[in-house]
């Protein structure tokens, strides 16, 4: 996989949801995703699914990506709380840490994010 992913059609994302999409494996042969979603200003962004604090996704598998507000990403292993807008941690063990952003292209309404894989 490499190059522009399409992810959804634009009116498919709502605020305070969020569309998760496999970008193939990692360096280590382990499965990797980006979290897809409006942030506070409607603009649609993607950072990898993969906490600040330890590197497991942020929704532990369960497919939740929101807090209780459902204002900002969050990491339900320890709690962190990640902007939409740039990915940075605000509350938790990770507090000024950024999320890695993916990417984001929107084409004739239709959401892309831009993904080369890591060779080695
Ligand atoms: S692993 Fe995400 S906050 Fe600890």
């Amino acid at each position: 996989m490499n190059g522009r992913v399409h992810v959804c059609a634009l009116t498919d994302l709502e605020p305070g949801q969020a569309i998760a999409l496999s970008l193939g494996k990692d360096r280590y042969g382990l499965p990797l995703q980006c979290v897809v979603a409006l942030d506070e200003s409607g603009h649609v962004r993607a950072y990898l699914n993969v906490c600040k604090h330890l590197p497991i996704p942020l929704d532990g598998g369960t497919g939740e990506f929101f807090d209780d507000e459902r204002t900002h990403l969050f990491c339900g292993t320890h709690g962190a709380r990640y902007r939409l807008s740039d990915g940075r941690c605000v509350e938790g063990p990770c507090q000024g840490a950024h999320l890695d952003p993916v990417s984001v292209e929107v084409i004739a309404d239709e959401v892309f994010v831009r993904w080369l894989p890591d060779d080695d």
